[in-house]
This record gives structure tokens, sequence and C-alpha cells, in this order.
């Protein structure tokens, strides 16, 4: 069994604790909608699949909770990140069905099937992509860390990895939380991947020396027009990668696309607290009287992506439009295979 970043059972949304890695494996245990949502703000789960699905669990953990309605849920749960539009499709997902009287803890259970699931696809779809290319950029946590399993950009990388074993991943450290040195760095080493963690500023020399063949990154939030939100730091690696003539993907599953907003100027971007910049493993680094500021994301124009690799394909920018009718159709009832975790 690879990493997972959560997992369900006996009432109780079991999480591992994202901000210890690598260097203590805690799993919290949790009962209450309001200790999810805590875990959501407080990034022991992060990234954009994953938190959808945490989210998921939440709402079914409120539905068992005296007090809760599943609009007052949706609202807590709602409120802790902004900009990953998988959060509020997760949360959609079991509030609507709550509201039909169906089961929420197997409307979670689906859910969760159904990104795993579309991830794996998404390692199928996208390994091809990288046949030729030896050596390939990341930035941020898109591992099974971020998606509960498999991951979006590590998943081609894996399946590609199983043929070539060769394959080596240049890993942007990811400031300020480190998500790259810390957690893409340790599902790597996990798989026996051979990988080098950069400085965050290191992938433009990389890239001018040829020396990085493909960038493949995941997303928050994918506009109507192929304009995407991600990690802070992606918009300069896209416009890097495209100074250099080196392909730059997007790899996603459904939930992650936006089709109603047209373009990336109306995502919400979440700005962070500045103690995340001034302090570097609990450290103050700045002067006393600093301030900071911390975006936690960018947002990427389209014209920078070569493909999103999809579970349905890779797509170019200017088709993510008509990918409307096959997301919707992923995302009924009944469409992910029902039941318990692998
Ligand atoms: O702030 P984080 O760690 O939740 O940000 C995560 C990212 O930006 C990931 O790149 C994104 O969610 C894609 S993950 C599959």
């Amino acid at each position: 069994m690879g990493v997972r970043a959560l997992w369900y059972e006996d009432h109780t949304l079991h999480l591992l604790d994202q901000r210890r890695l690598p260097g203590r494996t805690v799993v919290r245990h949790r009962r209450r909608v309001e200790e999810v949502a805590e875990d959501i703000r407080t990034m022991v789960v992060r990234g954009a699949p994953a938190i959808g699905v945490a989210a998921a669990y939440g709402m079914a953990l409120a539905s068992r909770q005296r007090g809760w309605t599943s609009a007052r849920a949706a609202r807590r749960l709602g409120s802790t990140r902004p900009t990953a539009v998988d959060l509020f499709v997760g949360i959609r997902t079991v509030e609507e069905a709550w509201d039909r009287g169906e089961d929420p803890e197997a409307a979670a259970d689906e859910y969760r099937t159904r990104v795993v699931e579309e991830c794996h696809r998404i390692g199928v779809v996208g390994a091809p992509l990288l046949a030729r290319a030896d050596r390939v950029l990341t930035h941020c946590n898109a591992g099974a860390l971020a998606t509960v399993e498999w991951g979006t950009a590590l998943a081609p990388i894996r399946v590609a990895h199983q043929r070539r074993p060769s394959l080596f991943v240049f890993v942007d450290e990811t400031r300020p939380l480190l998500q790259g040195a810390r957690l893409t760095a340790w599902e790597l080493e996990r798989d026996g991947i051979r990988h080098a963690v950069i400085a965050d500023n290191a992938a433009g020399h990389f890239l001018a020396r040829g020396e990085i063949d493909a960038v493949i990154v995941g997303a928050d939030r994918i506009a109507r027009n192929g304009d995407f939100a991600n990690k802070i730091g992606t918009y300069e690696k896209a416009v890097l990668a495209r100074e250099n003539g080196v392909p730059f993907y997007v790899a996603a599953p459904w939930p992650t696309f936006d089709f109603a907003r047209p373009n990336g100027r109306s995502i919400p971007v979440e700005e962070r607290a500045m103690e995340e910049v001034l302090t570097l493993a609990g450290r103050r680094l700045a002067p006393r009287g600093s301030a900071a500021r911390n975006p936690a994301f960018d947002v990427t124009p389209a014209r920078y992506v070569r493909g999103f690799i999809t579970p349905a394909g890779v797509v170019r920018p200017a088709d993510v439009a008509g990918l409307r009718p096959v997301a919707r159709r992923a995302s009924r009832p009944g469409s992910a295979r029902r039941g318990s975790p692998p």
C-alpha cells in the first residue's frame, strides 16, 4: 500500500498530519466537523483534491452530530480555505446527498473513490507525455498526500517510473511551507524515484541549461479558459518553461475544474499569515519589525500550458471549456465504484 493522506473507518476520519512530515508520522482521529474544518485551515490535510475529500467526510461527521444542519456544516467547512474549488465540490456533493435523505457517509465514500480513480487515470493518461522526458520538474506537493492516493502531477511520474526507473525529478522546495522539500521528496523517496530538491529560485538555472525536459504541476482551480491557480511560484515556473522551450503540463481531476469562472482573474487567492514567510521551521528569520505578504497561490495564464492532463485525456487550454459535459457526467452519483477504501 502506498501513502494515503486520509481514510475513514468506524465513523472516524483518520488524517496523516502533513505538518509533521517527514520527521514524524502522526495520525489525527476526528469525529467532529469542527475538528476537520480546523485541520483543513491549519493544513493538517492539504492539497486541493485531499481537502475536498476531507470536507466531504467532515459533512458526513456533521450529519451524525447533534445541532448541525447540512447548510451550517457546509458554511463551516467552506470558510476554511478559499482557492481550491475541490473543497466546495466535496462539500456540495455530500450536502446534496444529505438533503435528499441519502446516507452522507456513503456519499463521502463515493466521492473519495471517484477522486482516487480519477487520479489513477491521470497517471495512465499522462505517463506517455514523459516517454522522452528523462528529467521532470514539479512544484509544491501534488502527490498522494495532496489527493488521498496517487497524486495529480506525481501520478504520471509514478506510472512513467514503473516503465523507466531512470526517470529523475527536480523538486522545487516550495517556500514558505516547503511542501516540495518535505512532502514531495518524502513520497518520491518512499517510491524509490530518483530526485533532487532545489531552491525555489534555482529552476530557471536548470531550465536554461537544458537540464529539465518537462514541467508538471497540479492545480487548485482551473477556469473555463484554462487559466489556473496553483501554489505560489507556479506562474514563474510556467513563464520560465516557455522561455526555454520546455513543455508545461497541468494535471487535475474533474473537481478542480471550475467551469463557472470565465478566466483566472476571478479566482480567489488565499493570503495566509505573515509568520509563514517571516519564520522557517518556527525560527524567526526577518527582523522583528518586518512585515510580509503571503499569497498561498498564483494564477498562471492558459497560454503557458502545453496540455491539461485530465482523467479523459490530454487537452489543450482552448478545449477546456468543452470538457464541461464530461466532467458533469463523472460527478453524477453512482459514477464511481461504491465501497470502502482499497
Ligand atoms: O497550500 P497547499 O499545500 O494546499 O497547496 C497545494 C497545491 O497548490 C497543489 O499543487 C494543488 O493542490 C494541486 S494538488 C494535487
